[in-house]
């Protein structure tokens, strides 16, 4: 099935081979090509998102816009492929990301930040690797694994937008795949036959790193392995506590890297699950992930039960005291903050505005203006957009709450010393698609290159600014030709890597 080479083919690697500080800066590069494929992750064929492989069009009559999900691109706002930030890529455009990937060895994933298209899949894990000389708190696994779990729905990107326009929720996705695939056939009634899934190859007696990213739309999903322990070791490019989890609950967006000890008999199979949390679970029993992890001595296939999730069902307490579980290795103990000031996002239900249903924070239901702000910003274009997020008062209860645990509330502490633009966002793709977004400005009055690098050779120009675009360059429009219906995306990574210890 394609999907095969659709999740595999998404992996990149970014090996920060370095010499020393000084010496010029070694660039990595990747290229992209998006386009659409049709795969049948859940027997149904449809068409996915695609990178590296092209097949015909549609997705050429959209423009296309990626985010680095974690990554904080010191001094490199412009390459946030935010729609606040950057203009769309033009369909058949070759584009170039230009960005340093500093101080962050660990586990991400990009994914397209336009349209729902993410809900089409094209997204993918990203590793920024560590140098020799730096090291890790842990031996050198045996192995380094990739797993993109998330919620899918068979109605395509597009329909899944109408539903959201009109005012309807997207209703219960129709499973959850594992990179790219369905469900085991773990039960006959529950998944039909001809499925395609997912098989982790290991040997005994051996360690891997698993680095598991929920790629979904809004379903936060209960990882597990059958029998075996997760050692927590690494989220989002920050090393944890090790600690030994028999599962975790992964919300959208959120990505972790664990140790994995093959310390079982080879008797047979193991499970590999994701399924739904915070859900009636006699209701949700087909929107469950399931692959196989097989020892290469495995004697047998796998036949019993599901491991069991945990049992709370709509208790939210196990799932918010085991995120608090969760430390750093270097945490924060100890030192004193001065606040200068504090900001209040506030979740609730999605509100009618002008007979249009929308998500909001702290009110306000954000619209993308057809000029991005950073852009605005760099002309000086007044009336682009308003600073009118609400204030409140420190004197008043601090009370921040956020859509995972609803609520709830949660603290979160921004230090803001990276210039630029900046997305505040929530991860559930359809909150985030009706509007439960803002942007942070952070600005540097000295003039000075030192703070944030200037407006990129390659900055597209849209809204207000659209005059100023210049067409593709014709040289490149002859290359493309050949290969009509492909949209290259060039990743360039400045991979100056001054690398002091996190
Ligand atoms: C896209 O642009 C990059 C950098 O400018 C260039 O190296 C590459 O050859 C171009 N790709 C195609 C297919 O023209
Ligand atoms: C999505 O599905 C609709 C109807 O099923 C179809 O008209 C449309 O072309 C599809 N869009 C894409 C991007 O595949
Ligand atoms: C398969 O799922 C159905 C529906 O949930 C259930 O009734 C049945 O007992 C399951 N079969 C097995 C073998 O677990
Ligand atoms: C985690 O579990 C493994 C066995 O699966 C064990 O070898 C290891 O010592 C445990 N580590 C911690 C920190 O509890
Ligand atoms: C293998 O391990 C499973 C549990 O993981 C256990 O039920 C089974 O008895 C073991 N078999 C042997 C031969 O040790
Ligand atoms: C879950 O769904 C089933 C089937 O629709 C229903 O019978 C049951 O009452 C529901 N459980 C809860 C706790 O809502
Ligand atoms: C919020 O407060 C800051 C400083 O206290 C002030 O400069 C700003 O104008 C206020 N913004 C709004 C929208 O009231
Ligand atoms: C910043 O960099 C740009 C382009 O490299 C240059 O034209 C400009 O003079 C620099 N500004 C300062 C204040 O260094």
């Amino acid at each position: 099935m394609a999907l095969n080479k659709f999740s595999s083919l998404f992996l990149i690697h970014i090996a920060l081979l370095l010499s020393s500080c000084f010496a010029e800066d070694p660039f990595v590069f990747y290229d992209f090509e998006v386009s659409y494929i049709t795969a049948s992750p859940l027997g149904v064929p449809q068409q996915v998102c695609s990178f590296f492989m092209w097949l015909s069009s549609s997705f050429l009559l959209a423009q296309f816009s990626e985010v680095w999900s974690g990554i904080q691109q010191r001094r490199s706002s412009w390459q946030d492929g935010l729609p606040g930030i950057n203009c769309p890529i033009p369909p058949k455009w070759n584009w170039t990301y230009q960005f340093q990937v500093k101080d962050q060895i660990g586990s991400f994933f990009y994914f397209p930040s336009l349209h729902f298209q993410r809900a089409a899949g094209g997204f993918g894990g990203f590793i920024i690797n560590n140098r020799d000389i730096i090291p890790i708190p842990f031996n050198a696994p045996d192995g380094d694994m990739t797993i993109l779990i998330g919620d899918w729905y068979t109605r395509n990107h597009t329909k899944l937008r109408k539903a959201l326009d009109a005012g309807k929720d997207l209703g219960m996705p129709d499973g959850v795949l594992i990179n790219g695939k369905g469900p085991y056939r773990y039960n006959d009634t529950l998944v039909p036959d001809g499925i395609d899934y997912e098989t982790i190859n290991v040997h005994p007696g051996k360690t891997y790193r698993l680095r598991v990213h929920n790629v979904g739309i809004s379903t936060s999903l209960n990882f597990r392995i059958q029998s075996h322990n997760l050692l927590i070791v690494e989220t989002e490019g920050s090393y944890t506590v090790q600690q030994n989890y028999t599962s975790l609950d992964i919300h959208v967006g959120q990505s972790y890297s664990f140790l994995l000890t093959t310390d079982q008999n080879a008797s047979r199979d193991y499970y590999i699950v994701a399924s739904a949390r915070f859900m009636n679970e006699s209701q949700w029993k087909r929107v469950t992930g399931v692959a196989i992890l097989r020892y290469s001595n495995s004697k047998g296939k796998v036949a019993s039960p599901l491991p069991d999730p945990p049992q709370d069902e709509f208790d939210k307490t196990f799932s918010m005291s085991q995120a608090r579980s969760i430390r750093f290795r270097n945490t924060l103990a100890g030192y004193v903050f001065l606040l200068s000031e504090l900001k209040f996002c506030r979740n609730k239900p999605p509100v009618t505005i002008g007979g249009k249903r929308l998500t909001t924070l702290s009110g306000v239901s954000f619209v993308n203006p057809a000029t991005p702000i950073r852009l605005a910003d760099q002309f000086k274009l007044k009336g682009v957009y308003k600073l009118d997020f609400p204030n409140r008062s420190l004197t008043g209860p601090p009370k921040m709450e956020t859509s995972v645990y609803p609520g709830a509330w949660t603290a979160i502490l921004i230090s803001l010393d990276n210039v630029g633009v900046w997305n505040l966002r929530t991860e559930n793709l359809d909150s985030w698609y009706l509007g439960q977004e803002t942007y942070m400005r952070v600005v540097n009055l000295e003039k000075t290159n030192k703070t944030e690098f200037p407006i990129p050779d390659n900055a597209l120009y849209c809204g207000i600014l659209s005059k100023m675009q210049k067409p593709q360059d014709i040289s490149f429009a002859t290359s493309i030709t050949g290969s009509r219906s492909k949209l290259l995306v060039t990743v360039l990574m400045l991979a100056s890597v001054l690398l002091h210890f996190r």
